[in-house]
């Protein structure tokens, strides 16, 4: 048992096996959100998060370069595609409890708290939805490579909380909004209408986390009395490497409480 949120979120952040972290990573949502519910949360407590995650032996993780493409029209294709998302879900597992106990040091109200774990959450069943789905197409998550490198975000921001923020949810998750209806499109082409649905359940929950990105970017912003808009474009200069790629989904953007005017002055015309 662990005795406090920092805690569970290390021990998420120190379990490799991809369906072990995800299992741990629910049952420690359900306890937060149940000892919120019966009015004695968890204490957040501190707990040092380790400076990469554990991760399995397989997959691979190799340069992105290295990283062999498909043909996205192909059955092979398909799963490919499948497995980078899976990657990027797992991934994604852990950036969220890392946010939650790497900043303690930084008095934050309790609902940071709740969004994050709620992320946390829903990133494992997307997870756990792709895993189903590759194992559906006789693959698995391990059977391909992956791209290294996905932590390389966390790692820059370790120290900057508002950082953080900007480049993981409002520029990286904000990208998912914009590539989604694609690979939906694509599945919806193959008739594969259960990986359709999964897509359409990570799409519709995507957006929640780039709101959560939002608010409490903003919420620091206020105060520390930074222009967020500002503010925004210093810190994805300094800690995102490379621009923005449009098309923009503007509207799901805006949803999540992205206005243009902080990513189209950052985009690569
Ligand atoms: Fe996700
Ligand atoms: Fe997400």
């Amino acid at each position: 048992m662990v005795a406090s949120l920092a805690e569970a979120a290390v021990d998420v952040l120190t379990t490799a096996d991809p369906r072990d972290k995800t299992a741990r990573s629910r049952a420690h949502a359900v306890r937060w959100r149940e000892s919120v519910a019966a009015g004695d949360p968890m204490p957040v407590g501190t707990a040092a998060p380790p400076d990469h995650p554990a991760r399995p032996d397989a997959p691979a993780l190799l340069d992105p370069r290295d990283v062999p493409r498909r043909r996205p029209g192909s059955r092979q294709g398909r799963i490919a595609l499948l497995h980078a998302i899976a990657h990027i879900e797992l991934n994604a597992v852990d950036l969220h409890w890392d946010i939650i106990a790497r900043f303690t040091g930084t008095p934050m109200p309790r609902g940071f708290y709740d969004d994050w774990v709620k992320a946390a959450d829903e990133e494992s069943k997307h997870f756990n939805l792709l895993a189903d789905r590759l194992e559906a197409h006789d693959s698995h998550y391990g059977a391909l490579p992956a791209h290294a490198g996905m932590w390389r975000a966390a790692e820059d921001t370790a120290d900057d909380l508002e950082g953080r923020l900007a480049v993981v949810p409002m520029v990286l998750e904000a990208r998912g909004l914009d590539v989604t209806p694609g690979m939906i499109d694509l599945f919806r082409a193959a008739d594969d209408a259960e990986t359709v649905a999964a897509l359409e359940v990570i799409y519709a929950e995507e957006v929640g986390h780039v709101a959560y990105g939002s608010k409490w970017f903003h919420f620091l912003c206020g105060r520390h009395e930074h222009d967020p808009k500002d503010r925004f474009h210093a810190l994805v200069q300094t800690y995102f490497h490379g621009a923005l790629k449009p098309p923009f989904n503007e509207e799901k953007r805006a949803e999540a409480g992205l206005p243009p005017d902080f990513y189209w002055p950052l985009a690569d015309r």
